[in-house]
């Protein structure tokens, strides 16, 4: 049987390190400065691991960002052979502006069983905690899928509350939610974030609406871990992109399963708080006379048992 195990924590080392890396960027306004610093960190981090990895999952091809790009390959090149799902920054906004809810994060999963989404840079999600894993109809109106919902978690429809991104394109989900019944966590940014936060069922029940794709996956990866419910279909938004979607021939109608955008159990999800959040800290920086020290805290979930583990670490420089 593959076993991720060895690998559990040397990966929360890449992006503690990350989030070490690019800490002095929060709130700078830089975004992209400390997306690259964060990326470069990573990369440096990866390249350690005794581990014949591939990143199948980068990002940047959306917004042009710095990034590790698809198909990279990283670790020493001995050890089992993993695919690797990274977001160096997740909220880059948040990051740059000192708001809530920015990680480090990343996904690893034995190579060959992450869903590989070729241009598609956004991606419609559905994802619910796990008492509602089986028990939601992807294609169901937003009113059906929130009632079904409230009683697989039992609670009533007045207490259900999705995580939707601010965006123009979800001012119609929005109303939809409301006129259900339910309530709207709405915030800028951090689809992850609030994918985590339904599936850990902390401030969220649920995360509906269309954000990137490489979010979707990693989203996927911690969902699966968790026995978490997860649905995702391809919603490119720009013409390039929806050109590019036409010519490959992907399916924009049909919801994926969270099990063919993972398809294996023994998967891991790394996070560590850049700025505060609902799940894991911001990074502290404190200093005294003869060293400066930063702290990060850091989720783990670990797929195969759905376990999950926080591990704050302090580090001197
Ligand atoms: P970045 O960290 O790359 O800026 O992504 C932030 C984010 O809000 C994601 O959480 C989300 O999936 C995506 O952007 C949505 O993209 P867009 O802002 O282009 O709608």
């Amino acid at each position: 049987m593959f076993e991720l195990t060895s690998l559990k924590i040397p990966l929360v080392g890449v992006t503690e390190s990350a989030a070490r890396a690019c800490a002095p960027f929060i709130g700078s306004g830089k975004k992209d400065e400390g997306d690259g610093i964060a990326v470069d960190a990573m990369r440096v981090a990866l390249n350690r691991i005794d581990m014949d990895g591939t990143i199948v999952i980068g990002e940047g091809a959306k917004d042009e960002a710095p990034m590790l790009y698809d198909g990279e390959s990283v670790g020493t090149g001995q050890g089992p052979k993993i695919d690797i799902a990274v977001d160096p920054i997740e909220g880059t906004n948040l990051f740059a502006t000192d708001n809530p809810g920015s990680i480090c994060t990343l996904a690893a999963a034995p190579a060959g069983t992450m869903y590989r989404p070729g241009e598609c840079f956004y991606m419609d999600k559905q994802v619910y905690p796990r008492a509602a894993t089986g028990k939601i109809d992807p294609e169901a109106p937003v009113a059906g899928r929130l009632n079904a919902l409230a009683d697989a978690v039992n609670k009533d429809i007045g207490d259900i509350k999705v995580f939707v991104l601010k965006k123009p394109r979800h001012e119609y989900l929005v109303q939809e939610i409301y006129q259900a019944g339910a309530k709207v966590k709405l915030l800028t940014d951090g689809d992850v974030n609030g994918a985590v936060m339904a599936i850990l069922n902390q401030g969220v029940d649920a995360l509906l609406g269309i954000g990137g794709t490489p979010e979707g996956i990693v989203s996927a990866c911690a969902a699966r871990a968790m026995g978490a419910e997860m649905f995702g279909r391809m919603a490119p938004q720009k013409t390039e992109e929806i050109e590019a979607c036409e010519r490959a021939g992907v399916d924009t109608a049909n919801w994926l399963r969270r099990d063919d955008l993972i398809t294996f159990d023994d998967i891991l999800f790394v996070a560590t708080g850049l700025t505060q959040g609902d799940y894991v800290n911001g990074v502290t920086m404190a200093r005294d006379s003869s060293a400066h020290f930063i702290t990060t805290d850091t989720i783990v979930i670990a797929g195969a048992n759905g376990n999950v583990r926080r591990i704050s670490t302090t580090v001197h420089q």
